[in-house]
């Protein structure tokens, strides 16, 4: 039998009939996460592949058993692609593509989402993986040109690695967007408050790697920053490592253990919540 979870009020569990639609709020938003854009500097150049590659991402993401792909719904704003960047709204899907068929309940879409990865061990394993872990992924894709490899690099082979090895027993939060016409609305609130309230019923911590747009939220919300990394050539070359809560860990040890399991030869600088570079 499932494990009783928080009340999800207006929220749901996502499935991959979602993804279209995920996908899109994502690149919509992506364009204020500056840890994203690190990541994909040719995205307005590249648009169509920028909305492929999340359209990826989003599809590994609702069939593994170890994420809980959250949504939130609103009201569809037919002007929503007012609110994106012109690139975004030059290859801005049709309704037909984005929508599953039939179209939502009472005209709601999804306009927000968060992307969970339980903690590794998790009894919750499976729990939110609504269409099974079938191994279908997307056959589109991809050579994504919004993508900079050497940015990949940095993030994929020296960070992610170095905040894994320590965040191992940890849920992982890593994503959380709201489509910017559907913005201050409280959708990001509810979907953060759902996971918070499934890390305080499991006993966990849920770390974040967030950029500034992320930053303020976050910390108005209870999340602590004690590690900022600066990445080469980027501005505005600050990237937080956040946390959520004391399960367990110190953030004393978190950072020194993080700073000494990126390899020296890295080009990553850090600092302290103080803006002290750390040695
Ligand atoms: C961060 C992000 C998810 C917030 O989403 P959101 O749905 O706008 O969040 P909320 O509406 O819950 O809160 C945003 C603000 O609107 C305010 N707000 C909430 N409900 C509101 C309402 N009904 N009317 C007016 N304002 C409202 C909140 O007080 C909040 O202000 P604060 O940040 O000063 O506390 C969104 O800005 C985003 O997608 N950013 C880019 C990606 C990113 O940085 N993600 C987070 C790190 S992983």
């Amino acid at each position: 039998m499932a494990l009783p979870m928080p009340d999800l009020g207006r929220l749901r569990v996502a499935n991959l009939a979602d993804v279209p639609r995920i996908a899109l709020v994502a690149a919509a938003a992506s364009r204020k996460d500056y840890y994203h854009e690190y990541m994909h500097p040719h995205m307005e150049v590249h648009p169509a592949d920028h909305l492929a590659g999340w359209r990826q991402t989003i599809t590994s993401r609702v069939q593994n058993p170890n994420y809980v792909v959250l949504v939130a719904e609103d009201q569809f704003d037919g002007e929503e692609a007012s609110k994106v960047t012109p690139a975004l709204r030059a290859v801005y899907p049709s309704k037909n593509e984005q929508f599953p068929t039939p179209v939502t309940q009472a005209g709601k879409v999804v306009v927000a989402f968060a992307t969970l990865c339980l903690a590794p061990g998790s009894p919750r394993y499976g729990q939110f993986n609504l269409d099974g872990n079938t191994s279908r992924g997307t056959t589109e894709v991809l050579q994504n040109r919004a993508r900079d490899p050497s940015s990949d690099e940095v993030i994929n082979r020296l960070l992610v690695p170095a905040v894994m090895a320590h965040i191992r027993g940890h849920a992982h939060l890593d994503g959380l967007y709201t489509h910017p016409e559907y913005a201050r609305r409280g959708h990001g609130t509810e979907l953060l408050r759902w996971v918070v309230a499934l890390a305080m019923s499991d006993s966990f911590t849920v770390m974040v790697v967030a950029s500034q747009t992320g930053r303020v939220f976050l910390q108005m919300r209870r999340f602590r920053f004690p590690l900022r990394v600066a990445l080469p050539g980027f501005r505005p070359s600050k990237l937080c490592l956040v946390w959520f809560g004391a399960g367990g860990i110190s953030e004393g040890n978190t950072v020194r253990h993080i700073v000494r399991n990126v390899d020296d030869a890295t080009p990553l600088d850090f600092y302290n919540v103080y803006g002290e570079r750390i040695p």
